[in-house]
């Protein structure tokens, strides 16, 4: 029997917590490298990517023992998390608050930081190699993380965002900049928990078109919250984008058209899923927790 969402959800940040742990634990730490990504790994995060793969693998196969998926969920986070720490750097966003607390270059220092960053990135594709899945999948995990969360995805979003900096920029060009930016690591989670759980060609296609309206929602409510919420429940400093003159689909569009937005990528993200019956629910109820979500 299938558990409700909150469970599940819960069930599966506490999988991957775990299984972070265990993978990377506190141990000798001389130069306080491990301190400074532990410290960004286990700071808070709602761990929305890993669920995101261990949905998409229940969704391909409903029995399937999700033990398979905690290295694949671990770096998910670990990319994601090394994303954040540089993100947050004064030559990027600036900024002193993630999760609620100092970033990583506060808590320690910007060098640091960079280093966290740099040994989350490469932590993630040690972690792809460790599952017990046949070696072709894994080299098909490692080139949707890189490709994700690389040039053509997550780094090059980063390098359009810090180019539009104090520039207007057209709603083509801002959808294209968010699809990047947060994206393509979004749809590499999904298409990742999909291909361990041996999707076929048709089904990653369907998930790649939910994962794609989820991925831009995603980051449409990132843009609402920064106006919406409250730095306290969002844990980051409210109103940072507007203080730096960042193009947002709010400043864009206003928010009222961004909040519509956000419900019709949520619909497509839904209608993608037809094809699916409940083995995708968890997918469904991802969907609507990422444009409702208040943090
Ligand atoms: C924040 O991601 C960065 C964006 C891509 C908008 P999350 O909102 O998933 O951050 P955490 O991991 O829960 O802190
Ligand atoms: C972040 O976008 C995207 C990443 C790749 C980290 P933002 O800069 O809007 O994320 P927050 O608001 O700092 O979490
Ligand atoms: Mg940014
Ligand atoms: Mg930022
Ligand atoms: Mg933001």
């Amino acid at each position: 029997m299938q558990q409700d969402f909150k469970t599940f959800a819960s069930n599966c940040r506490q999988r991957v917590d775990t299984a972070l742990d265990l993978h990377f634990p506190a141990g000798d730490d001389p130069t306080q490298l491990r301190a400074a990504m532990r410290y960004s790994l286990f700071n808070g995060g709602k761990r929305v990517r890993p669920t995101l793969a261990y949905a998409a693998a229940l969704a391909i196969k409903p029995e399937l023992d999700l033990s398979l998926i905690d290295p694949i969920a671990c770096a998910l986070e670990c990319l994601h998390s090394y994303s954040l720490v540089h993100d947050d750097l004064p030559a990027m966003d600036d900024d002193d608050l993630r999760r609620g607390k100092p970033t990583c270059h506060i808590a320690f220092n910007e060098a640091s930081a960079i280093l966290a960053g740099d040994g989350l990135q490469t932590l993630a594709f040690d972690l792809l190699t460790q599952t017990r899945l046949p070696a072709s999948t894994q080299i098909q995990l490692v080139r949707e993380l890189a490709q994700g969360s690389g040039a053509h995805g997550m780094v090059l979003g980063q390098a359009i965002d810090l180019a539009a900096v104090d520039h207007q920029l057209n709603l083509a060009q801002l959808e294209q900049m968010h699809n990047h930016k947060t994206g393509a690591l979004i749809r590499a989670a999904v298409a990742m928990g999909a291909l361990a759980a041996e999707a076929t060609h048709t089904q990653l296609a369907a998930l790649d078109t939910y994962a794609s309206a989820i991925g831009l929602a995603f980051q449409v409510q990132d843009d609402i919250l920064d106006v919406t919420g409250d730095t306290a429940t969002i844990g980051k400093q409210q109103g940072a984008d507007i203080a730096k003159n960042k193009p947002t689909y709010v400043s864009l569009l206003g928010l009222e058209s961004a909040k519509h937005k956000a419900a019709e990528l949520h619909q497509q993200a839904i209608s993608a899923l037809n094809e699916f019956g409940d083995s995708a629910s968890y997918l469904r109820d991802l969907a609507r927790y990422i444009v409702e979500r208040s943090n």
